[in-house]
């Protein structure tokens, strides 16, 4: 028997790639909504940093961790930045590199792992104020309720290019080449898992973003909410 959702207009879920541009979009929708956001592939890196900076070896060990801290999604719309704060520790920019993308990449694949965060996902949500949830599977899997599914394309030169100019407005250095490659391959990872793949949801409104700038995609998708 199919189960019928019933939707909800006051989330906003955006899926794609890396480097797609979703977290400049949500941070311009909740903006001007004032609603909350919930940055999940903040989460999975918060899993790669226990990987590979605090030597947290296996799956089991990770899952541990992750249960008996408190970890608590902080957003600053005025700054433009979503940090972590693992019981009194405060993480963002630590989290920020493509090692740790990558190695949240590869985690990103195992079962405990992400049932380990959905709860931290789902309790973003709070009625009473609306929320914009970016990842790869908020509309298929998180949110599946939420009335406005997005899904962000755009080819992965365009998004290296981007993820680079980013990277450097941070001071951060960038070699063009290893950034494409990565991108690459972490696309290739989180399309070919066999949990909570990246893929639009049946429901979702696609935009190729290659040639439109970030107000033209948040245009289109402020035109389809007010259509709800
Ligand atoms: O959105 P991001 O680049 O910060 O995400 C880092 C990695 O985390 C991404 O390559 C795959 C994983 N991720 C995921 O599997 N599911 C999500 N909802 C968000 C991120």
């Amino acid at each position: 028997m199919d189960v019928i959702l019933k939707l909800v207009r006051n989330i906003i879920t955006i899926d794609g790639p890396s480097g797609v541009g979703k977290g400049t979009l949500a941070f311009l929708l909740a903006e001007k909504l004032d609603w909350h956001i919930l940055d999940s592939g903040l989460l999975y890196r918060l899993v790669g940093y226990l990987s590979l900076k605090e030597k947290l070896e296996t799956t089991r060990e990770i899952v541990q961790f992750l249960n008996k801290s408190k970890i608590q999604l902080v957003t600053n719309l005025k700054e433009g930045i979503c940090e972590i704060k693992l019981n009194k520790k405060i993480l963002g920019k630590e989290l920020r590199n493509e090692n740790i993308a990558s190695r949240a990449s590869e985690l990103a694949k195992k079962e405990e792992i992400r049932n380990a965060i959905i709860k931290i996902q789902r309790n973003a949500y709070d009625s009473e104020k609306g929320l914009i949830a970016d990842g790869r599977d908020m509309g298929t899997i998180i949110f599946p309720e939420a009335a406005l599914k997005v899904f962000l394309l755009a080819s992965p030169e365009v998004r290296a290019e981007r993820r680079a100019n980013q990277l450097k407005e941070k001071g951060m250095s960038v070699i063009m080449h290893d950034l494409l490659e990565q991108i690459q391959q972490r696309d290739e990872e989180d399309i070919n898992r066999k949990i909570s793949p990246l893929k639009p949801a049946d429901d979702a409104i696609v935009i190729d973003t290659s040639s439109l700038s970030i107000k033209e995609v948040e245009k289109k998708v402020m035109e389809n909410f007010k259509k709800l």
